[in-house]
């Protein structure tokens, strides 16, 4: 049987498909990186199965000789070095489409959560702050009629959309990479980045990270915001510049932050972005529900049992091996 390494645990009725079918060595804790077992163990595995915490680079590709696939369970590939992967001919998989739903529905629970002050609302009523009902208290900003500015119309960017038009505001969209499908556009106005950093109340990003959105949203970006504009982060940390948005975030160049992802990640717990009263994070819980984890980790077995079979992964990123 193929040797895999498993990077993090996950439950056994996840990955029920390698079963039988692989001598599987997994990382015992959930700790980021790579347990010393596991690097020990490079040398005899045939496959990968990575969380997007542990870097897949040149450092551990050199010390796997047998590799025939690299399957990451997620659908961004960031902690992979792809090219590195592409040269020695090992596919990478991902797993599109099983996080769009859960990932669309936390990116709104976070426009919703900063536009309405409820974390702060709620830590004011639970620590004794709640002395009336306050005509003025705790007011927060109107959806319907204003401007949502996504980056990034892929498909998560687009549940966005659909269900920001549930709550009647106007879409308008920038896209890093040119190819957006014209269906999924559905209505969405394009804009220039500028025009749409200028004009929107709110914007959200959904690109992938890579070297041309590495920082995209800078001290020049943020600038560029209304003052009384929200940004919500469910994508990958550095895509935003961190110090440029503390000092945005301190000195009310924009009016608040809602962060399911950082740079670094996670953020440890004296970093000054939880002293922001106007900083909302989580900690990358975009795609966890039930369903979606674990259907994220069958599509990641499935793309795993396919390179180790010498099948074309179902969901591969760099096709191109296969030329
Ligand atoms: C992904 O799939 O890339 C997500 O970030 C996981 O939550």
């Amino acid at each position: 049987m193929k040797t895999v390494l498993l990077t993090h645990p996950l439950p056994p009725d996840w990955i029920s498909l390698l079963s039988g079918r692989v001598n599987l060595l997994a990382g015992r804790e959930e700790i980021p990186g790579w347990r010393d077992d596991l690097l020990a163990a490079l040398p005899q595995a045939e496959g990968i199965l990575s969380l997007l915490t542990a870097r897949v680079d040149e450092s551990i590709l050199v010390r796997v000789p047998k590799l025939k696939v690299v399957s990451n369970m997620a659908v961004g590939v960031d902690n992979i070095d792809v090219a590195a992967c592409t040269k020695r001919g090992i596919p990478v998989g991902n797993t599109p489409g099983a996080m769009t739903d859960a990932t669309a529905d936390l990116t709104i629970s976070l426009l919703l959560a900063a536009a309405r002050h409820l974390p702060e609302s709620s830590r004011d009523a639970r620590e004794g702050r709640w002395s009336t009902w306050s005509p003025t208290g705790w007011l927060g900003a109107d959806l319907r009629g204003a401007t949502l500015g996504i980056i990034g119309l892929g498909k998560i960017g687009s549940a966005v959309a659909e269900r920001a038009r549930g709550f009647g505001l106007r879409i308008v969209y920038w896209e890093p990479a040119p190819s957006v499908d014209a269906e999924a556009t559905k209505g969405a106005r394009y804009l220039p980045l500028n025009e749409l950093l200028a004009t929107s109340d709110f914007v959200s990003l959904h690109c992938p990270l890579n070297e041309s959105t590495r920082g995209l949203i800078d001290e020049s970006a943020l600038r560029k915001m209304k003052p009384a504009a929200i940004l919500v982060n469910a994508a990958r940390g550095p895509i935003v510049d961190t110090d440029a948005l503390v000092r945005a975030l301190s000195e009310n160049w924009i009016r608040s932050a809602a962060l399911d992802v950082t740079d670094p990640e996670p953020l440890p717990p004296d970093h000054v972005l939880y002293s922001l009263q106007n900083c909302f994070i989580v900690p990358h819980i975009g795609s966890a529900t039930f369903g979606t984890r674990k259907r994220m980790a069958e599509m990641a077995c499935e793309n795993l049992l396919a390179g180790l079979e010498g099948r074309q992964l179902p969901n591969c990123v760099n096709p191109k091996v296969y030329k």
